[in-house]
């Protein structure tokens, strides 16, 4: 006899992240590997949060504050709420995590989304045995009517990542205000938005101040994009106190490190840094479209860092792209065989994917 997984754990299609860079060095024997592939900051960590990690690794024989209380405070000043309406998480994974591990439970109940989409909600659910309803897209862009309307009486959570990711696309404020207002009281709803910042203001939907009033509402992001934080893992959901109060209690104390609290703290300051990774995504991603015009490819129009691109044979070009010490990533995952998401680089990094993606184009017969 042997110690038995659950069955649900047993048949689970386990997330697949973007390749390591280290990892291509060591099996493709390459010395210069650039990674366009998880979304993150090409121009690294705010430079305040690094000065600021430093000085906390001298305190790491302490424990964290619990409830990351400094970094409550100051969320709370900048969103104007209040620091009970703020838990931090470790990466706002943890906090779809948290939301699905205290607000679905039995095998009847399902949480819902658009799809293609961050298929986290997909693995976390399953891994609970707990169902999913996944949704159609229009125009690239989640279907909020269909998403509304496919809700049933066992749905427990409603999720909505916007911008989404992989499409890169975005649902304007007077959507997804109408949406909420249509989702019945007792679903949550967990609007995702890992890339609220790259996002046009005008027409982003602004429901900090609804989250924080309405019973059934939270706002999840991260300082993993923006900020370059990925691998110090800090997120953060911001709604209505008991809400923010059920997620307080599911985690586990001390679930942001010391160094992390410390770095996000500081890069809530970095405003020089956040001004420059708005103008070198819009550069890097302008960049990349003009040139995916002229090769006559089709791409999907996006409001992130990232771009969805049909190269045909996803996994193909995923590789051809590889030998050459570029990471993207293939698509297959998704549902979306034909395409690759690319992170928009630095300048230099950019063109060496199109150039490279040029070449890939005619080895495989493309335009
Ligand atoms: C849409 C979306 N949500 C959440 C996350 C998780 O981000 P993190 O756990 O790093 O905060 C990601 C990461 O890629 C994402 O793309």
């Amino acid at each position: 006899m042997i110690p038995l997984p659950k069955k649900h754990i047993i048949s689970l299609n386990p997330y697949s992240p973007g390749k390591p860079i280290e990892e291509v060095k060591r099996e493709l024997g390459l010395k210069k590997v650039i990674k366009m592939a998880s979304n993150e900051n090409p121009l690294g960590p705010s430079p305040l949060a690094l000065k600021a990690a430093y000085r906390a690794l001298k305190k790491v024989h302490l424990y964290p504050e619990s409830g990351s209380y400094y970094l409550c405070q100051k969320l709370s000043a900048a969103l104007n709420v209040r620091p009970e309406n703020i838990c931090m998480g470790n990466g706002s994974n943890e906090l779809i995590l948290l939301a699905i591990h205290s607000y679905a439970s039995s095998p009847e109940d399902n949480i819902a989304y658009g799809f293609p989409s961050f298929v986290i909600y997909r693995i976390i659910a399953h891994s609970y045995g707990i169902k999913t309803i996944e949704t159609g897209l229009k125009n690239h862009r989640i279907d909020l009517e269909k998403l509304a309307d496919s809700l049933t009486e066992h749905t427990k959570i409603v999720f909505l990542c916007n911008p989404n990711n992989p499409m890169g696309t975005m649902n304007r404020g007077d959507e997804v205000e109408a949406f909420v207002e249509k989702v019945p009281s007792k679903v949550l709803i967990v609007m995702d938005e890992a890339y609220y910042e790259y996002a046009d203001k005008k027409t982003f939907p602004d429901l900090v101040k609804a989250s924080t009033e309405r019973k059934n509402l939270i706002i999840l992001r991260t300082f993993s994009k923006m900020y370059g934080l990925a691998g110090l893992r800090v997120g953060y959901a911001v709604g209505n106190k008991s809400i923010i109060e059920t997620l307080n209690k599911a985690r586990q104390p001390f679930n942001v490190n010391s160094v992390a609290q410390s770095a996000a703290l500081a890069a809530l300051d970095d405003c020089r840094h956040v001004q420059r990774t708005l103008e070198i995504n819009e550069e890097g991603i302008d960049y990349i479209v003009s040139n995916l015009r002229e090769m006559g490819l089709e791409f999907v129009p996006t409001s992130t860092n990232f771009i969805l691109i049909k190269t045909g044979d996803s996994k193909k070009f995923f590789d051809m792209l590889l030998e050459k010490g570029i990471i993207v990533r293939p698509m297959g995952a998704y549902g979306l065989n034909e395409y690759i998401r690319v992170t928009a680089g630095l300048p230099a990094e950019n063109r060496k994917f199109i150039k490279n993606l040029k070449i890939a184009m005619t080895q495989t017969g493309g335009k």
